[in-house]
This record gives C-alpha cells, sequence and structure tokens, in this order.
C-alpha cells in the first residue's frame, strides 16, 4: 500500500549524492559495504571505485544531465550517500518518489528492496537497518531498456536515468495511517467514502472530520492482514452545502483522518466524472475537453522538475485556455496533480504500457498491476484526474494484448471505479469512413484516438470522416499534431515550418470540432521533447511537435489553438 507523506513531515535526503557509473556491470558484489572500505590510496590495492568518491550530482536528477559524456546513457549508475537519524520515531521508512527504472537499495550492506518501474513512488521500512549516524544508502539506478520492461526496447521519448525524484524519511509511531482514500459521489447528495489503512498493531479508534463542512464520522475496521487494517466511514451531505469540485470552481477541503497515535491530512475536492452516450459529465454536466498533451521534461534537467518548471507549464495550459492535460505516456510527478487540483485542470494520468509490451508474460503482467497500484494508490485522492489510460498505441491485431488489456481495465476499476478508463488507440479506415472498430474499445469508457492526418498519412481534415455515432462512447483526439523548428519559416505547404504547423492545427482543429462523438483533443505536444529516434536537421535528437521549442519559445501554432479554446 502506498506511504502517505504529503501532510507529514518527513525529513529529505535530497540533495548532493555520490554518482559512480559501472557501464559493464563490472563491480564486485557488495562492493559498497564500507565495514572494510578498500582506499583510493591502498598501497596493497588502489580501489577503482569508492562509495565516497564518485561524481557529486544532484538528487532529484537525471545523471546523464549533469555527468558530461552520458548524455545518452544506458546502464548501472551506483548512486550513495550517507546519513545520521534525526527522528525519534518508533518506526522509519525510506521512500523514493522515482527511481528510472530499476532500483537496487542497499543500506549500512543489508539489501533492502528491488523496485522495478521507473515513474512511480516506491518505499521500505529502515526501523531495523537504520543506526543513529553514518549510515551508508546505496542505490543501484539501472536505466537499461528490456524487452519484457514497462516500457520496453522502443518509447518515442529519451529514457533518462536516475533518481528524479525526491527521496525522503518519514518516522512513524508504532502504528500510524498508511494511507488514505477518499471516494466521492455527487446527486442530489454529496457522498464521501472514506477508506484508511492503519499500519501496525491495534489500530484502536479511528475517525475522518471534514472541519470544512462540520462533518466526521467513525470508521469500522472492514478487514485486517494483522500488519494492515483498512477501516471505512461514509459522510452524506445536502448537495447545496457543499462546493463542489469543478474546473471552473476548483473548490478544495481537508479530510482530515486521525487514530489513537497518528493523524493525515488529505486535501481534496469533492466531484463526480461520468459518461453518459458520448458525453462525458463532471458533477452531472457534459463539458468540452479542451486539451494538450505534454511530457514530464525539462531542458537541462530531464525528468526532475523544479517547482517552478511545474509553475510555468500551467502558465502555459492557462494562456492556451486548456481545461484539461494528457500527462503522457507515464506517471508524472504528484505534484503536477496536486496543482492541477488547485488550477482546476483535469487530467489524463497513464502508466507507460507503449508499443511493444510483452504482454504474454506473467511477470510483465504483474509489473503492469504493479504500475498501476502504484499510480492509483497515489493519486485517488485527486480530483482533477479525471482518467486512468492503461495504454498508448498498442496492436489491435494482437490477440494476447486484446485478453490482458480488459483485464487491466477491470483491475484499474478495482483499485477506483470513480474514474473513466482510457487508452490511446488509432482510427481504422472503412469504406464508409473512419471507425472504432479496436476489440479494447467496448472495455473502455472513453477512447483515446492518435491521429496525424495531414502529417503521416492522408491530409489533415480527414477526422471529417468519421463515421460519428452519438450514442457511441465518448472519444477524445489524445494526439495530433506537426513538426516544425522553432523560427524556421516559409509557406504553408513547405514541413518543418511555422507556417505549416499553424495551418496543420487550424484545419485539423476544425475538422475535430465537427465530429460531434469526439467531446475534445489533447494535441501532441506543449513543447519539443528530447527523442533519441529523430535526428533529421530539423530534429537533431528531438520531437519537434512542440507549440513551444525546448527552450519554451513559442511556434505560431501555439496562438492559433490558444485563439481555438478561447475565442470559439
Ligand atoms: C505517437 C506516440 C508519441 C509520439 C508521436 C509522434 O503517437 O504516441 O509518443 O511522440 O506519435 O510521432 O510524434
Amino acid at each position: 500500500m502506498y506511504l502517505h507523506t504529503e501532510s507529514r513531515e518527513t525529513t529529505t535526503l535530497d540533495g548532493t549524492w555520490q554518482a559512480i557509473p559501472d557501464p559493464y556491470r563490472s563491480f564486485q558484489d557488495g562492493w559498497f559495504d564500507d565495514r572494510d572500505v578498500p582506499l583510493l590510496e591502498d598501497p596493497h590495492a588502489p580501489a577503482d571505485y569508492t562509495v565516497d568518491d564518485g561524481f557529486p550530482v544532484e538528487v532529484p536528477g537525471c545523471v546523464g544531465e549533469q555527468l558530461p559524456g552520458f548524455e545518452y546513457y544506458e546502464g548501472m549508475v551506483w548512486h550513495t550517500r550517507r546519513f545520521d537519524r534525526e527522528d525519534n520515531g518508533d518506526r522509519l521508512f525510506l521512500r523514493f518518489g522515482a527511481v528510472n527504472y530499476e532500483a537496487d537499495v542497499w543500506l549500512n550492506g543489508e539489501h533492502l528492496l528491488t523496485h522495478e518501474g521507473g515513474y512511480t513512488p516506491f518505499s521500505v521500512e529502515i526501523t531495523d537497518a537504520v543506526s543513529r549516524e553514518d549510515n551508508l544508502l546505496v542505490v543501484g539506478v539501472d536505466n537499461e531498456r528490456r524487452e519484457d520492461g514497462i516500457p520496453a526496447m522502443q518509447t518515442d521519448w529519451f529514457n533518462f536515468g536516475g533518481i528524479f525524484r525526491s527521496v525522503d524519511l518519514l518516522a512513524t509511531p508504532e502504528t500510524f495511517v498508511r494511507n488514505v482514500k477518499v471516494e466521492t459521489s455527487v446527486d442530489e447528495t454529496v457522498t464521501a467514502s472514506i477508506t484508511a489503512w492503519i499500519d501496525g498493531p491495534e489500530p484502536g479508534d479511528v475517525h475522518a472530520a471534514i472541519p470544512g463542512l462540520g462533518a466526521e464520522v467513525p470508521l469500522e475496521p472492514d478487514d485486517s492482514d494483522g500488519a494492515l487494517t483498512r477501516l471505512t466511514g461514509q459522510i452524506t451531505l445536502d448537495r447545496d452545502d457543499v462546493e463542489l469540485w469543478h474546473p471552473d470552481d476548483p473548490r478544495l477541503y481537508d479530510v482530515c483522518v486521525e487514530s489513537e497515535s497518528d493523524a493525515v491530512e488529505v486535501r481534496t475536492g469533492f466531484r463526480a466524472v461520468d459518461v453518459e452516450g458520448s458525453d462525458i459529465l463532471v458533477n452531472g454536466e457534459s463539458i468540452e475537453f479542451r486539451g494538450i498533451s505534454m511530457h514530464e521534461e525539462a531542458a537541462g534537467r530531464g525528468r526532475a522538475l523544479t517547482p517552478g518548471d511545474i509553475d510555468q507549464r500551467f502558465e502555459w495550459v492557462a494562456e492556451l485556455g486548456c481545461n484539461f492535460v494528457r500527462l503522457a505516456h507515464y506517471p508524472h510527478t504528484a505534484a503536477m496533480a496536486r496543482r492541477a487540483d488547485e488550477e482546476g485542470i483535469l487530467l489524463w494520468e497513464e502508466v507507460p504500457a507503449y508499443w511493444d509490451i510483452d504482454f504474454g508474460d506473467k511477470d510483465v503482467q504483474e509489473l503492469y498491476r504493479q504500475q498501476l497500484r502504484e499510480l492509483i494508490q497515489r493519486d485517488w485522492n485527486r480530483p482533477s484526474v479525471a482518467l486512468w489510460s492503461i495504454a498508448n498505441e498498442t496492436d489491435p491485431e494482437d490477440e494476447v494484448r486484446n485478453r490482458v488489456l480488459p483485464e487491466m481495465a477491470s483491475f484499474a476499476r478495482e483499485l477506483d471505479d470513480t474514474r473513466l478508463v482510457t487508452a490511446a488507440c488509432w482510427f481504422d479506415e472503412t469504406d464508409d469512413g473512419l471507425a472504432l472498430l479496436d476489440p479494447l474499445v467496448e472495455h473502455l469508457d472513453v477512447v483515446g484516438i492518435n491521429e496525424y492526418y495531414g502529417w503521416y498519412v492522408g491530409d489533415a481534415g480527414d477526422v471529417r470522416s468519421f463515421v460519428d455515432d452519438p450514442t457511441g462512447p465518448p472519444v477524445i483526439v489524445s494526439e495530433t499534431g506537426a513538426g516544425a523548428k522553432w523560427g524556421n519559416h516559409g509557406d504553408e505547404d513547405d514541413r518543418w515550418t511555422e507556417e505549416f504547423q499553424a495551418a496543420y492545427y487550424r484545419e485539423s482543429l476544425e475538422a475535430i470540432e465537427s465530429v460531434e462523438q469526439i467531446v475534445g483533443a489533447t494535441p501532441w505536444i506543449l513543447f519539443d521533447f528530447k527523442s533519441p529516434r529523430r535526428m533529421n536537421p530539423h530534429q537533431r535528437g528531438y520531437n519537434r511537435k512542440g507549440l513551444l521549442d525546448e527552450h519554451g519559445r513559442k511556434k505560431r501554432a501555439f496562438s492559433v489553438l490558444r485563439d481555438h479554446y478561447c475565442d470559439p
């Protein structure tokens, strides 16, 4: 179960760590066990690598963006740091926001865990392994791509390696509130179903309160495995007494869960997202999804976004007049969803089941569930999150995929059935026009469609031929776009020019607008991003479909989308 830390005091381990690349995986096992540290100057056996004398790197950070000569590095980099314990908690946990791709974690020579998956949080209890002083933490970070990985060998984004989100220590009482889930439903009344997971013996009395609404409820145990006890309770209020969360008015409330020895607070909003025919409803009203897609990337920092980067992204989103963002193709930092809650921006969140995943492999299926669980348990209290996307551009002819993905859709609903499940698919071309023939469609609440008519195939505007069925599922154009190099100008027919991209947007947006079953779009993409698959003279290692380049410079199409959303 996810370890809630948002409302808690933690001790950060961010800062300067030692990075020791091990490109040939040649380091001896347990080389870092510093009980008999080999010394650089050891006259008998000068050490080739030691825990304290690596390359200094910043955590959170991406190695390739910090170490000269490691820009496209994929492989093992040992990350080490020492720390003293300052808290007086009964228990102590070590938590990582994300480590790409596999993290092998050791403390004082003891192996704690191996975590696979580059974009989701994980934690481990270190109460027994930690000392009061001079603890040696070693994390083997391996971002080598693998056939049986999620994602697998090919992605149109760069596989930045590193500990690129924060690392924290969390001290707790013997028995504490490990996680909380607030599910909201809205009709004549508003109901908050509150679930808490208490970690440790004897949970005792636990209750939940919403001070902003003067409401509280005792939570009753309904399941326990001895270590973790689940408790639930419900608060129902008149709809008029609650300010609902809506993109136009993102009202948030604190929900406090208190046990005899602990308390946490969850900031959330009361809202409902549903589907009715081909409409998506927020609090019972259909809504148009004015969106944009984005990767989690900042020039020179890779995936390690700063608060300033997040501010910048929400300024651009607001300037475009968006009320929706697709966070592609993997879970972004939790700070994005918390900010979207405050800004009133609806979100599409996704796990990187992208292109050729080995869906038939049992371990891959387990990893798939793990990534869904880690994302959903982290963000299930975010009112901004409306859609869980289980995949992007996977093969509709693959029978194994057609068996496994519906199972993953059900698994996502088991974890959270208050949001909509989607995936990015393709249109099918039929004699009658474009259609949705992918067998996965019937297992989705909302269908995402990636279309590049006018760029990779056909003509911009071909979407008009879609066989519109207002009783069919809502469709979101999850990708559409064209490449342009910032500052490259020419005629509207000249590819790679800003004029071509702007014209493409004008034509595509009009066509999308003309289809009733399409309730919105997240054009590809807000800013240019690194891709090792893109090397032509305009690209030079970047996907150039951004409305801004990697330095935040606007291309002409930026104002085309802004005008489309702001002065429809
Ligand atoms: C695909 C894919 C994206 C990619 C984009 C493109 O649809 O989902 O990850 O970047 O197309 O070709 O630019």
